[in-house]
């Protein structure tokens, strides 16, 4: 028996056609997620995250790592009085949303030579940070 023959089964057909339904909502929140993902993270969840950057980071004070503020559309290793890598130094990279996530997928793998060792799996945690650090203006 072929395909067609076995489309053709009324049953079959009902279960292809629920299926096929089922997965409309699926796609559907798949988008919007890629939506908040790109655009709307939340900033208070964002704030709660950043504890794990606050290891190394804080707004307003150098430490491990480069203080925060205003982080969102400057250059990446231009706070003036940290001591950077200069491998980011030379990256020619714009701190925005996109940089942003690509760096916290995995900064060795956006700039080979960092000297920043941490990662953000989940893509929603990257865009709730991200939104956070847009604030902190
Ligand atoms: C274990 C320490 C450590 C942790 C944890 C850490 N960072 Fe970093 N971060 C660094 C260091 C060190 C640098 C400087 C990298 C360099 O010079 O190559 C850096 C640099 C950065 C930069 C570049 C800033 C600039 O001025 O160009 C950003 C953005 C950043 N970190 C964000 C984060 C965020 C957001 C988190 C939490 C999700 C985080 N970091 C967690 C150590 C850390």
């Amino acid at each position: 028996m072929n395909t067609t023959d076995i489309l053709r089964r009324p049953l079959v057909r009902a279960a292809v056609l629920s299926v096929a339904l089922a997965a409309i909502p699926i796609a559907a929140a798949a988008q919007e997620a890629t939506a908040r993902g790109s655009a709307g993270g939340d900033a208070a969840k964002g704030k709660a995250l950043y504890q794990a950057c606050a290891a190394c980071h804080s707004i307003d004070e150098n430490d491990v790592g480069p203080k925060h503020r205003g982080v969102v559309g400057r250059h990446a290793g231009s706070v003036p009085d940290y001591n950077y890598s200069s491998a980011l130094k030379r990256s020619g990279l714009t701190w925005d949303e996109a940089t942003l996530d690509r760096w916290l997928i995995n900064p060795s793998a956006l700039v080979p030579g960092t000297k920043m060792f941490f990662k953000i799996d989940d893509a929603q945690a990257r865009a709730d940070l991200i939104a956070y650090l847009k604030q902190q203006k």
